[in-house]
């Protein structure tokens, strides 16, 4: 099994990377579980500009491609404005609809304060329902008080690390099966298919 983490932050040194980071770590204590880290920061993505997902090339290719072939999902953003970053909405605009279709992704976000946490649940979760995908009933979000130096809240660790264990527990429970009904399909364009 494949388990994925998603970053959206462009800065250097995430705090959220680092998070998904420790939601992987656990992840990957399971056996038969491969993890790996995609940071929208050190990869070339051009803006989605309608086209089908099959036609673009390069790094943003690669990444539709590496995205679409994961078994689980660990995804999180910096909350920017109250929502995610910008980088992380044009990914998820990037990849095909089917992409996510039935699979486990745990939420996480970051924030500068408390302020914003319900961002998890009014843009990231129905983003991920659009998809069809099952995210994990709770989510984490740390703020700056979680952060001191090197040292990450020891409540937000194990929150990532229950994260983690529920990716894993809910992908084998799922046994790669299952959507749930469909959604009218929603096309790119008049005419051409998502
Ligand atoms: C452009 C911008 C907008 C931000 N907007 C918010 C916000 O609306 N609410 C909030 O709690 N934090 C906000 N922040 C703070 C970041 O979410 C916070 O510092 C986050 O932990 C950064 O994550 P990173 O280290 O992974 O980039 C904003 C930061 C920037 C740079």
């Amino acid at each position: 099994m494949r388990v994925l983490g998603i970053s959206g932050s462009l800065s250097q040194g995430s705090r959220t990377s680092r998070l998904i980071a420790h939601v992987l770590a656990a992840a990957g204590q399971h056996a038969g579980v491969d993890t790996e880290l995609l940071e929208v920061s050190e990869r070339r993505l051009v803006f989605c500009d309608g086209r089908r997902p099959e036609l673009y090339e390069g790094d943003t290719r690669a990444v539709i491609d590496l995205v679409a072939a994961a078994d689980a999902y660990v995804v999180g953003s910096p909350i920017y404005r109250g929502s995610v970053t910008g980088a992380f909405k044009n990914l998820f605009d990037l990849l095909p609809n089917e992409a996510l279709r039935g699979k486990p992704v745990g939420l996480l976000a970051t924030g500068g304060s408390d302020h914003h946490f319900l961002a998890i649940e009014h843009q990231l979760r129905p983003l991920l329902s659009f998809f069809r995908a099952y995210t994990i009933p709770g989510a984490v979000y740390a703020h700056n008080a979680h952060f001191q130096g090197d040292r990450l809240d020891e409540t937000i660790a194990e929150q990532c690390r229950l994260l983690g264990d529920e990716i894993v527990r809910l992908a084998h429970a799922l046994g790669g099966r299952g959507a749930g009904p469909a959604y009218p399909t929603i096309e790119r364009k008049p005419g051409e298919r998502a």
